[in-house]
């Protein structure tokens, strides 16, 4: 693969438009408007569409039967090159698209020529575009797969584990951690919900819109979207060669799955921490220090809660070149690729990392059963004990209050407290009390749907296998 880099000033090969121009072009300005250094990564989505083209232009008579024949045997042979990385790319040739037809017609002559009857690059890069974006969506969706069935097992392990659930980063209520990692479940899957439905709306053929206008041939736009298997055609020549709706709404779902992303890396970092110690993650995905010896860094959640602003900035950069855009067609579009890349890509490898990552990560039980003996976590459970024994709630929070504040003096859990002390602040306490002061009395009672009981998770995990 070789790029062509002219001297400034020096004279270039001639352009598919050149007859209109006197100079030749500059090499900054070649280089400036050139997009063939990232574009060429449509080139498979390209022939595809280019030969998806060819054939319905012969089917309706307007390319004759040989030189469909020349064509499919000129692009057979462009993609071969392509795939050897025999292909040689040209910056004096622009984009992914006229390198395409330039190669073409140096194999096959004048029915390389004609191919781009009754098309525009226009149109071409919109197909080539969402040809590419479709089957992105369809790898990222088996990916977010495997992170949530990795989600799935690791809560199947730990439905039963207690463990602080935080407010506030403050210790609030028990909580089990296989009810914790499902809440990620939910995102991800909602997540793979938004891909989805944005599917929909990247499966549609602009291809026939030409530059903006349509075309005066007797095109057959709905065999080209059925041999390229789109759901449908855009139906406004003008909308479909200027829009990228469907690349920003990917680009707002990848920005929210990373958000995700970056939640649980967080709570990975913090739970590694020793005065956490929740969990372990393996070496593999950590790193040390090159000057402090004892140091195991959590990279890999770091790393995966910083590429976040990489997806944001996709997305901001799409949302600001659209937003002045008159109609129809215009270069600005030309940028939309390199950000749709990076997030494609970044989305892709961080969702394989995480489905990694997780199987790498040890739960320590011992440790965060160990955090609930601090900060009074089952004070409501009390409260709640005392109101279905007749105490209005609001007289039974203050009971509580005050039962803590003797427990803190003290210094222990609300649970180490003798009956005759707890009785001290409401003779309706009982002997039973003690069995909801443990945290696992605590969730046990959260049974109903969406609730933390370990029967309520396992619930929810045979309903998430069912939905997967
Ligand atoms: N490389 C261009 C892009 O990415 C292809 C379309 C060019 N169309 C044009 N009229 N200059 O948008």
């Amino acid at each position: 693969m070789q790029h062509e880099d002219p001297p400034t000033g020096a004279p270039t090969p001639a352009k598919a438009w050149s007859g209109r121009f006197a100079e030749p072009a500059d090499r900054l300005m070649q280089r400036y408007t050139a997009s063939v250094a990232f574009d060429r990564r449509l080139a498979p989505y390209d022939i595809q569409g280019s030969l998806a083209h060819a054939r319905m232009l012969s089917r309706c008579g307007i390319l004759s039967a040989a030189d469909l024949e020349a064509i499919e045997r000129g692009m057979a042979q462009v993609a071969d090159e392509i795939r050897a990385g025999r292909f040689e790319w040209s910056v004096a040739r622009e984009d992914v698209h006229l390198n395409i037809e330039a190669r073409l017609t140096e194999l096959v002559g004048d029915a390389g020529k004609r191919l781009h009857t009754a098309r525009s690059r226009n149109d071409q890069v919109a197909t080539d575009i969402r040809l590419w974006l479709r089957a992105e969506i369809d790898g990222l969706l088996g990916l977010l797969r495997a992170v949530r069935e990795r989600l799935l097992d690791l809560a199947e392990a730990h439905a039963a584990t207690v463990m602080p659930g935080f407010t506030h980063l403050q210790v609030a209520q028990p909580v089990t951690f296989g009810h914790h990692l499902m809440a990620y479940f939910e995102m991800f899957s909602r997540d793979a919900g938004r891909l989805a439905d944005c599917r929909r709306r990247v499966n549609l053929l602009p291809l026939g819109s030409a530059a903006l206008a349509g075309t005066s041939f007797p095109i057959d736009r709905e065999s080209v979207a059925a041999e390229l298997g789109f759901d449908g055609v855009c139906e406004n020549s003008l909308d479909a060669v200027s829009d990228r709706d469907f690349a920003i709404e990917f680009l707002a779902a990848g920005a929210l799955a990373m958000a995700h992303v970056s939640r649980l890396s967080e709570e990975l970092v913090l739970w590694m921490n020793p005065r956490f110690g929740f969990v372990d993650i393996a070496d593999r995905f950590c790193t040390g220090s090159s000057i402090m010896p004892q140091k195991k860094n959590p990279d890999v959640p770091e790393l995966m809660r910083g590429k976040t602003g990489r997806v944001y900035g996709a997305l901001v950069a799409l949302l600001t070149l659209v937003k002045a855009q008159p109609l129809a067609y215009n270069k600005d579009n030309q940028e939309d690729k390199e950000p749709l890349f990076d997030a494609a890509d970044t989305l892709a490898d961080t969702f394989t990392i995480l489905a990694e990552l997780l199987g790498g990560v040890t739960p320590r039980p011992e440790r965060m059963r160990e955090a609930l003996s601090q900060g009074f976590a089952t004070a409501t459970d009390l409260a709640d004990y005392l109101v279905r024994k007749g105490v209005p709630f609001r007289d039974a929070h203050e009971i509580v209050a005050r039962a803590v504040r003797e427990a803190e003096q003290a210094g222990r859990d609300l649970s180490e407290l003798p009956l005759e002390k707890l009785r001290a602040f409401s003779s309706r306490i009982e002997a039973d009390v003690f069995g909801l002061l443990t945290p696992e009395g605590s969730v046990a009672l959260r049974r109903h749907t969406g609730g933390t009981a370990p029967e309520a998770v396992r619930q929810a995990i045979a309903r998430a296998r069912a939905r997967l």
